[in-house]
């Protein structure tokens, strides 16, 4: 009777636990967005700014920060993404943790700095900045790893990693733009989410 209760319990508590579908990224050509290929962030919408780039931002130092390019007509610099989990067939998921790094070549005085990680800035935001290294989930690595979810009939980047069983991170927030004291549009962990689209570089 007592075991009998206990399955009929678990049997609901599985039940109850919401299904996982896991929806492939579309980029702005409705192809699956692939991994260690090169795609341009873009806003969705008009008079957001421009593409996503790399540029002195809320620091005015290296490494550099993640912005948006001023002139919306331009695109940025093209990224690639790179999911934690590899069996997915190089198929970028929604709300998968993901390394996200600049591909292109670009003038920087900072070296070798292209990976996206969460950092703090001296006046207390939480910015993107590109000094991480791809892999290596964990407990180090947590602020290194985002996500994009479907937000409206576009996409959000969220930091919000789940990459690491025994760890999880202390905050997960929308990330979108804050314009900086050098008038430049960082992205910020403001829960003010910048609607974005994938463009094939
Ligand atoms: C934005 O970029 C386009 C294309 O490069 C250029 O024609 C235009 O003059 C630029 N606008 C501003 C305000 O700089
Ligand atoms: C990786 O993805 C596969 C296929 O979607 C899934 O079955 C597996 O559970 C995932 N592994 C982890 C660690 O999330």
């Amino acid at each position: 009777m007592k075991k009998s209760f206990f399955i009929f319990m678990l049997t609901c508590t599985l039940l109850s636990l919401p299904i996982i579908q896991s929806h492939p990224i579309r980029d702005t050509d409705r192809n699956v967005l692939l991994a260690d290929t090169n795609y341009y962030i873009v806003p969705a919408n008009r008079g957001e700014g421009g593409g996503v780039t790399l540029a002195p931002g809320i620091e005015q130092r290296c490494p550099f920060g993640v912005v948006q390019e001023d002139n919306e007509s331009k695109k940025g610099l093209p990224l690639n993404f790179k999911p934690g989990n590899t069996s997915n067939n190089r198929i970028v998921h929604e709300s998968a943790d993901v390394n996200v790094l600049f591909s292109g070549k670009f003038a920087s005085p900072c070296i070798e700095q292209s990976v996206w990680r969460v950092e703090d800035s001296m006046d207390g935001y939480r910015y993107v900045s590109s000094h991480a290294i791809i892999g290596s989930p964990g407990k180090e690595t947590l602020r290194n790893w985002f996500k994009i979810e479907k937000y409206e009939n576009d996409y959000k980047l969220v930091y919000c990693p789940t990459i690491c069983t025994e760890c999880r991170p202390a905050y997960c927030a929308d990330i979108g733009p804050m314009i900086t004291k050098n008038g430049r549009r960082s992205l910020v962990l403001n829960n003010v989410p910048l609607k974005v689209r994938f463009k094939k570089a």
